[in-house]
């Protein structure tokens, strides 16, 4: 498991609903669908804003809060028929922690730590 950083508890995340933390420089979203922990970029490829903290979840689907498009958070993949998609990044959970493997860094930054 030492490729995976934790990145929160998971009382942090009630089911349906999502929360944004920084791995590497870079916003990770967890969002809880059913019980189960889903992990994305959350920098919408539209304008790049938060989807985790301004966006809506409705079952696996969230739909960016400023123009609305929309990603399915188990695949990445659009949910309205587009070619725009968000990473994912694996996740596990382990004696209530939440782990994920975390983004590389951008190019040229410092090796961040998980907060
Ligand atoms: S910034 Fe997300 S749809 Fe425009």
């Amino acid at each position: 498991m030492s490729e995976y950083v934790k990145v929160a508890r998971l009382c942090e995340i009630p089911e349906g609903t999502s929360k944004t933390v920084w791995v590497n420089q870079r916003a990770v979203g967890l969002f809880n669908v059913e019980g189960t922990i889903y992990a994305i970029s959350d920098a919408c490829p539209h304008e790049g804003v938060s989807l985790a903290s301004g966006g809506d979840l409705d079952g696996p689907v969230v739909t960016c809060g400023y123009h609305f498009w929309a990603f399915d958070v188990r695949t990445g993949e659009s949910a309205d028929g587009m070619d725009e998609c968000v990473e994912t990044y694996d996740v596990r959970i382990d004696g209530g922690d939440v782990f994920i493997v975390p983004p590389k860094p951008f190019p040229g930054a410092s090796r961040g730590e998980a907060v």
